[in-house]
């Protein structure tokens, strides 16, 4: 196979492409395949997003999907690789791979909502029926979807009575904010097929992508490859959970335990990654919780015990409250009728993305405390915090209003939460000692003032996530 393979990687093949879905995973896959000279077209029954794509405009792109340099992507291959569709039967013939990147979101159980993914599935069925061309074609589940699942694509293929069809999960790993480097040099590629034909089709595909040193092609069974996004996913949340849970209570129960030293320490050992060892206020975004949710469920339903990974994504949920609860146990702050600066609503930098932002626990903690406004900012994400905190979900969302700039959401407030990691967020002590005077509390999340020690001293209060609460010497009853 590994020959097979090599004979591939010479053939530089092109290959005919449908990526189904443009959301972030489908369109970067997209407009990647199509920069290595395949012949991509992105299909999507959004109309409005395919002409935002088509039309190349920065803007409009980023409405849908920012990730930087995707629509630079975009823009050097449209017309010439890639192409946009909002109607499968034109474009269906010829067709040797089809990517499903569509949305699996969660249900309340746990368990993957595949609503979309069925509709869209029967759709393509459908199409691939009526096809006359029949040459192989391989459709590939790209997006997360339970283990499993590419065996239930495979038998609505067959009862749609497709022929020369084969399957394959081939998971995505990207992360956001450089999902497009990533996946023009990705670390691995994971293929997960039954036939040895469909295992070459892919291996077309990604005969381009594999150049790299660094990039491991794994060839496996399907449910493999859906095994593991998820223990990938799971794995690296329960890290992180590990530096919350545990560095992080040290430095905040047993004095003179320098948290940052200690991550240090702990990952000069090279098996232990830097990755994941930043304590802070949990982890967000739309993988993590959805993917370990999904685990657990799967593996209940086989009879594992999964105590272990219900603490990891208990720690990480209680991890994204836990700053307003030490402001009120540890410094006797009453968050009844005050303002609060919070900076940082997207569930990290270089992104507007809300989904699981650890911001959304916090604001609807700091609310249930009483407090009177808050006062947002994110340099990226105020937008899709406005649709995110709409006032028709909880009325109390009307408290919250937007500002351009840290400055602005620090003026007038009574303290500071810092929800996020934003590069300009870092060093705020000038603006902190301009807009703000002592004992004023400032709650930091990601450990994103490194001088906090000159602000202590000028009597300002400081809570952070690994540290114990410093209190200035002209810091009172904290309740400023
Ligand atoms: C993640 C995985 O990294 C990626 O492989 C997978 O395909 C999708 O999920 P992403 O959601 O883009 O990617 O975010 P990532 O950069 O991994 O961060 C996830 C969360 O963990 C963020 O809220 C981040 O701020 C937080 N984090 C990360 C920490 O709290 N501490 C750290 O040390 C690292």
């Amino acid at each position: 196979q590994l020959m097979a393979y090599r004979l591939q990687l010479k053939e530089r093949v092109i290959m005919k492409i449908i990526v189904a879905g443009t959301g972030y995973v489908g369109l970067v896959h997209a407009a990647v395949c199509a920069e290595f000279g395949h012949e991509v077209i992105a299909y999507d029954n959004d109309e409005k997003k395919i002409e935002a794509f088509s039309s190349g405009e920065t803007d409009r792109i980023v409405h849908y999907v920012n990730e930087p340099g995707l629509a630079d992507s975009i823009r050097k291959v449209y017309g010439k690789h890639l192409f946009f569709s909002t109607k499968l039967k034109d474009i269906i013939e010829g067709t040797d791979v089809i990517f499903l990147c569509l949305p699996t979101p969660p249900n309340m159980d746990g368990s993957t909502n595949l609503t979309y993914y069925d509709a869209a599935l029967e759709d393509i069925a459908k199409s691939l029926k009526n096809r006359k061309d029949l040459r192989r074609v391989v459709v590939v589940n790209k997006s997360t979807v339970p283990i499993g699942t590419a065996i239930h694509l495979k038998s609505v293929l067959d009862s749609n009575k497709v022929e020369n069809v084969g399957v394959a999960s081939n998971p995505e790993f990207l992360a956001e904010g450089t999902a497009v480097p990533e996946a023009r040099k990705p670390d691995r590629i994971i293929v997960g097929c039954n036939e040895d034909q469909d295992f070459i089709i892919l291996q077309r595909v990604y005969s381009k992508f594999v150049h790299h040193v660094q990039t491991k092609y794994i060839e496996t069974s399907p449910e493999t490859a859906e095994a593991i996004k998820y223990v990938a996913n799971t794995m690296l949340l329960t890290y992180i959970s590990f530096w919350n849970g545990i560095g992080a209570k040290l430095g905040e129960k047993i004095p003179n335990i320098r948290i940052d030293d200690l991550r240090l320490g702990v990952t000069a050992d090279k098996r232990i990654s830097t990755w994941g060892s930043f304590v802070s206020n949990g982890a967000g975004g739309s993988c993590f919780g959805k993917d370990i949710a999904s685990l657990i469920y799967q593996l209940r339903r086989v009879n594992v015990d999964t105590k272990m990974l219900e603490a990891s994504f208990e720690v990480n949920e209680n991890q994204k409250v836990y700053l307003v609860d030490r402001a009120i146990n540890e410094n006797g702050f009453q968050f009844n009728n005050k303002t609060i600066a919070v900076l940082g609503l997207a569930f990290k930098k270089n992104t507007n993305d809300m989904r699981d932002a650890s911001s959304i626990k916090a604001i609807e903690r700091l609310l249930g405390k009483g407090v009177s406004s808050i006062r947002a900012y994110d340099p990226l994400a105020n937008d899709a915090a406005k649709l995110e905190f709409n006032p028709s979900r909880n009325v109390l969302f009307e408290k919250i209003q937007y500002v351009d700039s840290a400055r602005a959401a620090i003026e007038g407030s009574d303290a500071l939460f810092i929800s996020s990691d934003c590069e300009e967020f870092r060093g705020l002590s000038r603006t902190i000692e301009d807009m703000a005077a002592p004992p004023y509390l400032i709650l930091d999340g990601r450990r994103m003032i490194p001088d906090f020690e000159i602000l202590v001293e000028k009597g300002y209060t400081y809570l952070a996530v690994g540290s114990m609460v410093m209190e200035g010497a002209v810091a009172g009853t904290g309740s400023s």
